[in-house]
This record gives structure tokens, sequence and C-alpha cells, in this order.
């Protein structure tokens, strides 16, 4: 599934002691994601990435341009078909108390899967993912932040989405869980061909996960490219004083 975004805008409004004030969040940005590729939206706190995704699924509306999902306006599907399509995992894992198992039926139940089809597919994501069955009993407050975290991947990718959203699914993770979402996420690209945007403002990531990025700073696009060049030789002196750590990532 292939995207193509724009001239994507999108104008906020602030009220603050009812004066209104306007500020735009992204500026006429303009790009294309490849078929199964882990393409990284990289810039610093307040750049715009969240937003970025957040139009992807229409989580909300852009204020200027489109984005085209294989040639089709995204703003002329129906919602629910768009997010059938595109999946979201979010910087904290988004689960609901009771078991592993009830979470991961809750969406496949929405969709009108049965409990057999439910269960094969559970079954077949496990395995793939190398996570032992028992968890499926396990309560979700019983599982560490890491777990849980792979366990919000998992109900994303048994929904078998084409595209998977991820906004920074590591920042509450420690080092060696981080590590293990970002192998999963490796291994979701290779084996099933998944589509994937991954934000993130840590160069490290974005370089080892990613084939192409885009270096958003101040809701405009500073760079676009595959990510060993512009890490190497960055185009523009914005993305060297981002990736030199010049720009205050506050
Ligand atoms: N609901 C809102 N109303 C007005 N302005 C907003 C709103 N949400 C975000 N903004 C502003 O839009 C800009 C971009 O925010 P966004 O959350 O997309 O950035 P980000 O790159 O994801 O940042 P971070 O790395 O901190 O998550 C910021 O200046 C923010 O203050
Ligand atoms: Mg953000």
């Amino acid at each position: 599934m292939k995207l193509s975004f724009q001239n994507l805008s999108k104008v906020k409004f602030t009220a603050k002691n009812h004066i209104f004030k306007e500020s735009q969040v992204l500026n006429d940005i303009s790009f294309k994601i490849e078929e199964k590729e882990i393409f990284a939206v990289i810039g610093p706190s307040g750049s715009g990435k969240t937003t970025l995704l957040r139009l992807v699924n229409r989580l909300e509306e852009p204020t200027g341009g489109d984005i085209l999902l294989d040639g089709k306006s995204i703003l002329k599907m129906e919602v629910f078909k768009l997010r059938r399509k595109i999946g979201m995992v979010f910087q904290v894992p988004a689960l609901f108390l009771g078991t592993v198992e009830e979470n991961l039926f809750y969406g496949l139940t929405l969709r009108k899967i049965n409990r057999e089809d439910g269960q094969i597919r559970i079954k077949k994501y496990l395995s793939y993912l190398e996570i032992d069955e028992e968890i499926l009993s396990r309560d979700i407050n019983t599982l560490s932040l890491g777990q849980q975290q792979r366990i919000s991947i998992l109900r994303t990718i048994i929904l078998e989405p084409e595209v998977i959203l991820m906004d920074e699914p590591t920042s509450s993770l420690d080092p060696s869980n981080t590590n293990l979402i970002l192998s999963l996420i490796k291994e979701l690209n290779q084996k099933l061909g998944i589509t994937i945007i991954y934000v993130t403002h840590l160069m490290e990531q974005a370089k080892i996960l990613s084939h192409r990025s885009l270096v958003l700073i101040n809701g405009e696009k500073v760079e676009e490219g595959e990510t060993e060049k512009i890490f190497s030789s960055p185009a523009k002196q914005e993305t060297r004083d981002f990736i030199f750590g010049k720009l205050v990532n506050f």
C-alpha cells in the first residue's frame, strides 16, 4: 500500500484568555511512502510529528492538501474502512483491565470475526512473534510495561492492517524492552510486509529501523530520503543541527 502526502497543511487554534491564536502546525508537506517500507518521521518536540500521524487515520482532518492511499483520497473514504487498512500503536500501551485474550478479542469481535477464526489468528501471530501462548490467560496488570506494549502491537497486528502508524512506541520502556520492540517491528515488516510509519525524536531508532525518513522541523519538511544518506550527509543545515544536537529537544 503506497501513501502519497500532497501539500498537507494543518492550522490549529488555541484560546488563551479569550484570545484566539492560530498556529501553522504543518505547512505544505509533500512526500511519498513506498509499499512495505519502514518510514521514519523524525524531528524535535513540537515539530508536528504526532499531528501528521493523526491525519493519516483521520483522528484529525487537514486544513489543506490530501493523503492518497494507493491513489485514492483518504478524505473521500469512510473512516471505518480507512481504519481497517491502517492500525495505530500509541506511546503508552492502550489496553483495558482484563486478560490478554479479552484484549485481543475486542477488536476481532468488533469486526465480527468468530471465536474460532479469532483463536486461529491469535495463535498464528503469537507464534510469528515467538510469544508463549500461556500469556493469553494473564491479567494485563500482571504484565510488565514492555510486555503490555508487545500485546498492544499484537492487538493491532491480528486485525491485519496494511499500514501501522507508530507514535514513539518505546518512550515509556527501558533499554532492553525497547530493543525487544524494535526487533519486533523489524520482524513485522520483514515477515509480513507491513508498511510502518514510525514517529520518533530519537535518531538512533530511525537509523536502526527505517529505510527512508522525513525530517520535520517546526511543521516544515526539511528533508526526505534514504535514512542512511540523511545521517551520513545531511543536505540541510537544520538537519545537521538536529542530528548533532544543536536543536534543543525540550
Ligand atoms: N490541540 C491542539 N491545539 C493547538 N495546538 C496544538 C494542539 N496539539 C498540538 N498543538 C501544537 O502543534 C504543534 C505540533 O504538535 P505535535 O504534538 O504534533 O508535535 P510532536 O512533533 O509530536 O511533538 P512531541 O515530540 O513532543 O510529541 C506544537 O506546537 C503543539 O503545541
Ligand atoms: Mg508527538
